[in-house]
Parts: C-alpha cells; sequence; structure tokens
C-alpha cells in the first residue's frame, strides 16, 4: 500500500526531468515500477530512448556556458538548499526508496542521510576548486595551472543504491560546473525523481539536471556515448556493461569513471576479536540483502578459529528477520528480481555439488517471491564459481587458510579489485596485508567502509576513477596549463 504521505509529498513523479520541464517519453510509452516486497505496481514513468536522451543532452549542453560560469560559491548555495530539502524530506524519501528497492526502512533512512552528505560534502569542495602557479622553465614564462568543469556528463546508475549512487556522481559533478544527463536504472528510477523534484524546488537553472528514464537502458548508453558535446560518462554497475561502455567511449576518447563488480575477500587471522569479526562480517555481507558492490563475497577464516568463527557468525545470522522492509523489525529484504534470485541459487547449487556444506538457510525464503534466507556455506574451494563470481544475495561462503601469504594469496586471486577486509590485531601484520591486498579499498576490524569523506573507487576490473574525499571532484575537472611569457 502507497502511504499517504509519499502521494502527497509531490515526490512521487510519474514523469522525467528535462530543461525544468517534467515530461513523457516521445514514443508515449510508460513502464511500471514495482515493490520487489509486493510486488504491487508503485508508480509508472517514461519508457525513454535515443530521441529523449538527445532532448536532455541539447538541454544540458545549452544550459552548460552558464552554469559553469557561475561563482563556486553560488554554485555550493544551491548545492547547500538542495542537500537541506534532501533532510527536509529524509522520511519521505526513504519510504519510497525502501517501495522500489526492498531494503530495510531504517538502511533507507540511512541511506538518504549518506546520499545526502555527498551534496553537502561537495558543496563544500566547491569553493576549493584551486589551480597552481609553477616557476617558470624560463625567466619570462610564468606557468598557470587551472581546473575546469568537464562539461555535460551522462550519468548512468544502478538499482542497489537508488539515491546514493547518483548523489555521489552529482555533488562532484555540480559542483564543479558542469551539466548532466542521468539515467537511473530502470527498476528504481523513482528515487531520482525525487530527487530532481527537491533540486528544481532549491532553485538549480533549468537543464543543469536532466534526468531520463528508461525500461531499456541500450539507446541511452548509445547516445550518451555518441554524442560528442557529452564529455564524460560516470558509471556504476556491472564489470559487462562497464566495458561495453569503455568500447564506446574509445571512440571519442571521452573520459570515464567506472565502478564496477567486486569480489570482496574477507580475512579473519588467528588474533582476531570474534565478536567485533562478526559483527564487522553481518554487517558487510547482510547489509542490502548482500547488494552492495562491496559486499563480503568470500570469508576466509584462519583454520584454528573457524569453527569460533562459524559458531557465532551462524548465531547472529539466524537473528535477522527477512520481511518487507517497511516492517520495523525487518533486517533482510527481499532480493530485487527472480534474476537475483536465481543467480544466487546456481551459485549456491554449484558449490553444494562441488563439496560444500550448508550451515544455514540455502533456499529462497518460506515468504517466498525474491525472498532468499540468509544463508552460510562451510567447505567452501577454489574451484567453486562463488570463488570467483559476485553472488549479490545473502550467501557468505567460509574458506579456511593456515598462512598469512596463503591468505594474501586467495584473497587477491580474483580479476577484481573493489574493497577488501581483515579482521586482526597484530600491528605489522596489519599493515603488511593492508599493503598487499590488491584492492582500491581495505577495510581492516571494520566491515563498513563508505563515506562521502574517503576516496570510494576500485582497480583492475572493478573499474577506475575514485567518488567522495577531495579526490572525488577531480572526476569532473580537466586540467589546463597556461604557458604566459611576459
Ligand atoms: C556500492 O554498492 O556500489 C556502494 C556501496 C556503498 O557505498 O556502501
Amino acid at each position: 500500500m502507497m502511504t499517504d504521505s509519499i502521494h502527497t509529498s509531490g515526490l512521487l513523479k510519474s514523469a522525467a526531468f528535462i530543461k525544468g520541464v517534467w515530461t513523457a517519453a516521445d514514443s508515449g510509452e510508460t513502464f511500471p515500477v514495482i515493490n520487489p516486497a509486493t510486488h504491487e505496481v508503485i508508480g509508472q514513468v517514461p519508457a525513454m530512448g535515443g530521441s529523449d536522451t538527445q532532448r536532455a543532452i541539447d538541454a544540458a549542453a545549452e544550459a552548460l556556458p552558464s552554469w559553469r560560469s557561475q561563482t563556486a560559491q553560488a554554485r555550493a548555495n544551491l548545492l547547500k538548499r538542495w542537500f537541506d530539502l534532501i533532510l527536509l524530506h529524509q522520511k519521505t524519501l526513504a519510504r519510497l526508496l525502501t517501495m522500489e528497492q526492498g531494503k530495510p526502512l531504517a538502511e533507507a533512512r540511512g541511506e538518504i542521510l549518506y546520499g545526502a552528505s555527498y551534496i553537502e560534502w561537495f558543496a563544500e569542495e566547491a569553493r576549493r576548486i584551486y589551480g597552481d602557479l609553477i616557476p617558470g622553465h624560463e625567466a619570462d614564462k610564468r606557468i598557470l595551472v587551472s581546473r575546469q568543469a568537464v562539461g555535460v556528463v551522462g550519468i548512468i546508475t544502478p538499482w542497489n543504491f537508488p539515491n546514493a549512487m547518483l548523489t555521489r556522481k552529482l555533488g562532484p559533478a555540480l559542483a564543479a560546473g558542469c551539466t548532466v544527463v542521468v539515467k537511473p536504472a530502470e527498476s528504481t528510477p523513482l528515487s531520482a525523481l525525487a530527487l530532481a523534484a527537491l533540486a528544481q524546488e532549491a532553485g538549480f537553472p533549468a537543464g543543469v539536471i536532466n534526468v531520463v528514464t528508461a525500461l531499456h537502458p541500450g539507446p541511452v548508453g548509445e547516445a550518451m556515448t555518441a554524442d560528442k558535446r557529452v564529455k564524460k560518462i560516470s558509471f556504476t554497475g556491472s564489470t559487462q556493461v562497464g566495458k561495453w561502455l569503455m568500447e564506446r567511449c574509445a571512440g571519442q576518447v571521452k573520459r570515464l569513471s567506472l565502478e564496477l563488480g567486486g569480489n570482496a575477500p574477507f580475512l579473519v587471522f588467528d588474533d582476531a576479536d570474534i565478536d567485533q569479526a562478526v559483527a564487522g562480517a553481518v554487517l558487510s555481507k547482510y547489509r542490502n540483502a548482500g547488494q552492495t558492490c562491496v559486499c563480503a563475497n568470500r570469508f576466509y577464516v584462519q583454520s584454528s578459529v573457524v569453527e569460533a568463527f562459524v559458531a557465532k557468525l551462524s548465531a547472529a545470522v539466524q537473528a535477522l528477520k527477512v520481511g518487507n522492509g517497511m516492517d520495523p523489525d525487518v533486517s533482510v529484504g527481499p532480493l530485487i528480481n527472480t534474476a537475483a534470485v536465481e543467480k544466487v541459487k546456481n551459485l549456491l547449487a554449484d558449490a553444494l555439488q562441488k563439496g560444500a556444506t550448508l550451515e544455514l538457510g540455502g533456499g529462497v525464503h518460506e515468504l517466498g517471491g525474491t525472498f532468499f534466507q540468509p544463508s552460510i556455506l562451510r567447505g567452501m574451494q577454489a574451484n567453486m564459481r562463488l570463488a570467483q563470481e559476485e553472488v549479490f544475495g545473502p550467501v557468505a561462503p567460509i574458506f579456511s587458510f593456515e598462512t598469512e601469504q596463503e591468505a594474501i594469496a586467495l584473497a587477491n586471486d580474483t580479476d577484481y579489485g573493489l574493497a577488501a577486509y581483515f579482521y586482526g590485531r597484530d600491528l605489522s601484520r596489519v599493515f603488511r596485508v593492508a599493503e598487499a591486498l590488491e584492492y582500491g579499498m581495505v577495510g581492516v576490524n571494520t566491515g563498513l567502509i563508505s563515506t562521502a569523506v574517503a576516496p570510494f573507487g576500485g582497480i583492475k576490473e572493478s573499474g577506475f576513477g575514485r567518488e567522495g574525499s577531495r579526490y572525488g571532484i577531480d572526476e569532473y575537472l580537466d586540467k589546463k596549463y597556461i604557458c604566459l611569457s611576459i
């Protein structure tokens, strides 16, 4: 049931947003947004394609000259106003997010705050886009370096964090002076449209932020990558689509930031505080029903503590309540769709067939639909698909190891390099392991590393570019060197 406050808030939109106007698709077609917990239709949005994307790019290109030439203070003021409005509507945005994405309401409220923190952070950073004055290489030369907005940016975001994945791109892009065309995931467009409605209320000029909704993302991606006025694409999603975008951008040497898949290892050494490790494991693995790119995907536990770790993890996981995220007691919501359930089932079946055993869960929850039992697998081996593939579901596969060298080698044995975690208290090992792990982010004695003040991003096939922190704005700026002869 849709709650009244969402209906009356003005934040439930059924149109896309181009050039400051709420608009239908050129084709007139729409598609439904489905609540993954109840399967109810919660809204209809335009099914846009290439021509609509072109309209959005026209709008962004038209708005660019005046937006990028505003003072940093003016852009920062608008971002701050938007931040305030997001906080004011936190509860409504969170309910909308839970309804279209499924995560528990407490997590959704947390995501709205987390998402807003990127807008606040980059509102502050807007005024610190400094340049350099470099001593000249000849007596009459002065070398100036300025940092200028890249231009129109195409932003493509996933369904697992419908709010925060957007704000952590929009915050730096807008602060830098770029204008944007956003394509939110087809499962979760409503949070993006609600953010656009609040941006409109905050007073962003028409065309600075444009949101194109689409059931089939291909034509939108094709239009964004083919148009020379789009100078940069920022994408969060699968490695497969990231590679496709890279190929499409190569023709124009278009700039790209890619935050792609992960295969995070979670190591527990024999000197770890096991209770702390279990708390971190639950947070890292079961947050958002295991549907985050930084979720622990493989647990490597030193053999002398594996029994203690599994016993305590099992007890903690049995206490998790599965259900509709709108229920305040629920800590694990549904998976996003039936394809996600099939993927998790297949990976579990592969491990069981190759000799793993079930400690807990192992199938669809008694609630049916896309609810999945929080699961733990033991006896995992390197030849099982779960060792290499991102499960994106509430399944913790437990491997064991004997030595530090073995643990590091196993942890690094993947094409991905987004996040890694480990627990241990020996200080020299903490530094050794943190430095040896081939990942963009490492959590030591913590299962939660996400914050607007740190550089989020990966290496290897997990992508490149950083979001958040003082580095995040560089993704939306070009350096210009001016050689001045006096
Ligand atoms: C992600 O899944 O890509 C983001 C997770 C986070 O920011 O914590």
